[in-house]
């Protein structure tokens, strides 16, 4: 809302019109949106629609407590790379049944920053004009796409002091890593330090994560290649080991042991960051890669469920037989009261955020293809319009 006061967004609408609440009967959508859409699975990227003929969602799209967002920009996640090649599929079908959504045509993203320009019937949180932040759960269309239907309970105000392109690029990596580690519990918000261990720092996730705990008072140490230590520093964070550097597990070790490991890269560094912990039953490991998905996707639901129910426990078991701490892992969680208490540590400049590259919607297939790399610097944004 202050944002929005400050600096109207170029999106053709008279200022009396967008102050007034009646806008959202003024507002014409054009008869068609530019998005990244999905019609069938594939390996192969270049597969994936920039799509200028999809309609953009019509009235009796927006529920009671939706309102309908004009995204001015929004950002890349490895899962919309993932979800391309059919990544999840089993899991998110059960919910779009339940939710009554058709797989396909399927609007990739999972969050964003754009403008309210209609509210349903019963939508009072915000007003129409106001400058928010988003983030969409798994059943729905995603927000690569100018326009998008959001829940109630997926957006908080935009923090004033960013513009749309930096404000698209926390949603989801913040509601994830509030979610795995302040919401878990296993990081505390107040209390005694802990020596936390975030490995993959210039990562989307990483670049959050360091600055959340970090913020919160916390010992925070991450690992990068060479080129990543600068922009590291540059956002404050200190402790940076060059994984790219022939002391690198020396120098990991003489860090440790650590209350707290929040594993963004993959299983394979299971049995060497364990081993970092420290002994004792309240240290953490919380991966985030846990196989619920892709166990489902290969034995169906049920089977799915307990496959990976049986290696979660596993892993747990083997953390506690090397005398370590929980086993969790960290999921992907919408919810609006995380991006509410995310925006003060934003307006405050505790957490910055960390963009790599920004990309039109036209240009959309070169930034999935640059994503899908994962030599990331932070975050990669698809811009719709200027901010
Ligand atoms: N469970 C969930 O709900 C959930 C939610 C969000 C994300 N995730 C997962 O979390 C992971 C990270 O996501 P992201 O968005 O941060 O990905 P990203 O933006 O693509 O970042 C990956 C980063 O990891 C770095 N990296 C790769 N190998 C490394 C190593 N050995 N040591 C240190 N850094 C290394 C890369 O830099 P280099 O150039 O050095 O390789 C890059 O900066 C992904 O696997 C994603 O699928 C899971």
């Amino acid at each position: 809302m202050q944002m929005f006061c400050k600096k109207l967004p170029n999106f053709n609408l008279p200022i009396k019109k967008l102050k007034c609440s009646l806008v959202s009967k003024a507002y014409h959508l054009p008869s068609q949106m530019k998005c990244v859409e999905l019609n069938k699975y594939a390996d192969c990227l270049d597969d994936l629609k920039i799509n200028a003929t999809t309609s953009p969602p019509t009235d009796k799209e927006i529920g009671a407590h939706q309102a309908l967002i004009k995204v001015m920009a929004a950002s890349i996640n490895p899962f919309d790379i993932e979800m391309t090649r059919g990544y999840g599929r089993e899991a998110m079908n059960v919910f779009r049944r339940m939710s009554k959504y058709p797989e396909f045509p399927l609007i990739l993203g999972r969050d964003c920053s754009g403008i309210v320009i209609k509210r349903g019937k019963r939508f009072r949180r915000f007003k129409v004009g106001d400058a928010v932040t988003c983030v969409r759960w798994i059943d729905g269309q995603g927000t690569h796409a100018e326009y998008v239907v959001v829940n109630k309970c997926e957006m908080s105000l935009k923090p004033c002091n960013l513009t749309h392109t930096e404000a698209s690029s926390f949603p989801y990596v913040g509601c994830t890593t509030w979610n795995a580690l302040i919401h878990s519990g296993v990081v505390p918000i107040t209390g005694r330090p802990k020596k936390v261990f975030i490995p993959g720092g210039t990562g989307g996730i990483g670049s959050f994560a360091v600055q959340l705990c970090q913020s919160f008072g916390h010992d925070v140490f991450t690992t990068c290649a060479t080129d990543g230590i600068k922009i590291l520093n540059n956002i404050g964070i200190k402790n940076v080991i060059d994984y790219t550097s022939t002391n690198y597990l020396r120098d990991l070790e003489s860090c440790g042991p650590f209350d707290v490991m929040y594993d963004t890269l993959n299983e394979k560094y299971f049995e060497l960051f364990k081993g970092l912990l420290r002994d004792m039953s309240f240290s953490s490991y919380v991966s985030l890669r846990p196989t619920l998905l892709p166990e489902m996707d290969e034995q169906g639901v049920a089977l799915g469920l307990l496959k990976s129910g049986g290696k979660f426990l596993q892993s747990n078991l083997s953390q506690l037989s090397s005398g370590k701490g929980s086993y969790r892992w960290g999921f992907f969680t919408p919810n609006a009261l995380m991006l509410d208490q995310i925006r003060p540590l934003i307006e405050s400049g505790k957490i910055k955020p960390l963009i790599d590259k920004v990309f039109t919607i036209d240009d959309a297939l070169d930034a999935y293809k640059h994503v899908a790399e994962g030599h990331t610097r932070g975050k990669t944004i698809i811009k719709m319009t200027e901010d």
